[in-house]
């Protein structure tokens, strides 16, 4: 079934692509360097809070309260606010720690400058990433804080694998074919060929994930996330999409055309004093950056912060107030979201243990995940409408109103499925990867207890 599109943020995005647009034209025009073209999966419409695509696509500012408790439930769990606010354990399942990206070879992914403009201002980076900002700007000690923390970071590498330079034009179609563009901006200048002449190409109405980062990464470091991206983000947000090294060369290239590499100064120009290495190291466990990373290394435990069921959910400091400084994570929250997390907050303080029912249950480890961006079950989700031409090759409508070639419902899963066949489905290779949209691959940690939640009792 094709999704019912609840988008709050269209009528922003559509705003705010027209500034992006008008300040990049300026630009431009200005600086008169090669600028990416704007019809390019990067460039889609920056997003100013972090995105977590299914709490902006189910959830809205009219909700009530009871509803917009359970998008909190997703926020509070995407968000990993359980990381330094230890959850109740009977709901760590629902809202237990994530991890974030595993940076033990980093510093071969980002260079430097890379990694010290991320840290400074996650959001200046990357709009609508879910990485939180730790330095409010204290200009005295934050500069050389983020250096000792990048060079730390940029000593952990791991070899890359030799790749072929890739074919952007190749990868342009896999981009576009395979179920990238489910999560992903699908470019204003391809046409999904199921497309008919007459027809106008839309623009998504939902924002998509972003994906700025791959600009950083070197040609072999995209490649390699993009052949096993499982291998830094096990959390899985990020599913493996059964890529030969080919495609995911091909992919890379189209990704990195109209690249402009290290195009960052302001790093160079604050002329910081080099910082060790070992300072680095004692200040990434100060700063708690390993209760959402790891590095490899041991970091001794800072000191323990106040358990969920502590927290004030209306404290005029802290995470939920719009007070910032340094030290304190910075989320860049909307109030929609800063409502649904007080709301979550609440809910957790008050029941000892969750009193989802399965079903419910099952929507929440659907949301985490983004099946429902390929998926529909029971009425929800499944591609959006300006998305759906993507994933088939005709856009004939079946009896049952279904596309032709959509993924399949998840309501109606064939009855020979056991939570082994499902667990082995979800998470092995897949040897022949076929043309069009792939089912990707999760990591076995992250997709648990869905197996069993997806078959009925
Ligand atoms: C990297 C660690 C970290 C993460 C992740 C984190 N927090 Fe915090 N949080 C803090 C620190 C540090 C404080 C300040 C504690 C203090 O002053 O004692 C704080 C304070 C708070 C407070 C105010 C506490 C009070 O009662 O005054 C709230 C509410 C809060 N956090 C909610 C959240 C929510 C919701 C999330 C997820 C969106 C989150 N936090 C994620 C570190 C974290
Ligand atoms: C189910 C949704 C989903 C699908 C399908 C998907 N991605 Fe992603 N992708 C994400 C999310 C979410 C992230 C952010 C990573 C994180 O938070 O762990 C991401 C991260 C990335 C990044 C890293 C850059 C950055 O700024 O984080 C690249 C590059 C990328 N995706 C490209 C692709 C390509 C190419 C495909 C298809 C082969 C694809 N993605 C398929 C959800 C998806
Ligand atoms: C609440 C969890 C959280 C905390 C705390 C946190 N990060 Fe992150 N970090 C993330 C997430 C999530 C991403 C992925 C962001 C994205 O793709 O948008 C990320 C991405 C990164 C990356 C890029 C990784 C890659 O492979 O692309 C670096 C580097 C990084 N963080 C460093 C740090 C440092 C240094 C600190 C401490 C100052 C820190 N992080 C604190 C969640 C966190
Ligand atoms: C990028 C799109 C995409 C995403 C994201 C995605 N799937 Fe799929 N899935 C597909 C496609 C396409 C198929 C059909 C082709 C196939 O079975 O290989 C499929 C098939 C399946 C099947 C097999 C159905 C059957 O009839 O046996 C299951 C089960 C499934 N997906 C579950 C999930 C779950 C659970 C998630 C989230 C953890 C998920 N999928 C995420 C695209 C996706």
């Amino acid at each position: 079934m094709l999704q019912q599109m609840r988008s709050p943020t269209q009528a922003s995005n559509t705003l705010a692509r027209d500034f992006f647009q008008t300040i990049a034209a300026g630009l431009l025009i200005l600086l008169s360097i090669p600028f990416p073209s704007l019809a390019h999966p990067l460039k889609a419409a920056p997003l100013d809070h972090p995105h977590v695509f299914t709490f902006d696509q189910f959830y809205l500012p009219e909700d009530d309260d009871a509803f917009l408790t359970q998008g909190g439930l997703i926020l509070l769990a995407e968000l990993n606010c359980s990381s330094c606010h230890a959850p109740p354990t009977a709901w760590s399942p629902l809202i237990g720690p994530k991890a974030g990206p595993n940076l033990s070879g980093v510093g071969s992914r980002l260079d430097i400058d890379a990694l010290w403009r991320l840290i400074r201002s996650p959001q200046h980076r990357k709009p609508g990433t879910q990485m939180p900002g730790l330095f409010a700007g204290n200009q005295e000690s934050d500069p050389d804080t983020i250096e000792a923390l990048a060079t730390y970071l940029a000593s952990l590498t791991s070899p890359l694998p030799t790749t072929s330079p890739g074919d952007p034009a190749q990868g342009k179609i896999l981009y576009h074919t395979l179920g990238c563009v489910a999560c992903h901006e699908p470019a204003t200048d391809y046409r999904p060929p199921s497309l008919p002449p007459e027809a106008d190409l839309e623009s998504p109405s939902l924002a998509s994930s972003p994906i700025a980062l791959a600009d950083d990464y070197s040609h072999p470091a995209l490649t390699a996330f993009l052949l096993d991206p499982l291998a830094t983000h096990s959390s899985s947000r990020m599913p493996a999409q059964h890529l030969s090294p080919a495609e995911a060369a091909d992919i890379a290239a189209y990704l990195h055309t109209g690249r402009i590499p290290a195009a960052f100064q302001e790093r160079k120009i604050l002329n910081l004093p080099p910082q060790p290495i070992a300072l680095g190291q004692t200040l990434f466990a100060q700063n708690r950056c390993q209760s959402c990373h790891d590095t490899g290394d041991q970091h001794p435990p800072p000191p323990p912060l106040p358990a969920l069921i502590k927290l004030s959910p209306s404290s005029p400091t802290g995470c939920l107030s719009t007070q910032t400084r340094s030290g304190i994570p910075d989320y860049d929250l909307s109030p929609l979201q800063t409502r649904a997390l007080r709301l979550a907050l609440t809910a957790v303080q008050s029941q000892p243990k969750p009193t989802l029912t399965p079903p419910e249950q099952l929507t929440h480890q659907l949301s985490k995940l983004n099946c429902f961006a390929c998926h529909d079950h029971d009425g929800r989700g499944g591609p959006e409408i300006a998305r759906a031409p993507y994933f088939t090759s005709t856009l004939r409508l079946l009896p049952n109103d279904d596309l032709q070639n959509l993924p399949p419902s998840l309501s109606a899963l064939p009855s020979t499925h056991t939570p082994t066949s499902l667990l082995q489905r979800l998470t092995a290779p897949n040897s022949k990867p076929t043309p069009g949209t792939r089912m990707p691959r999760f990591a076995p940690s992250a997709i648990q207890p869905l197996p069993t939640l997806l078959l009925p009792p």
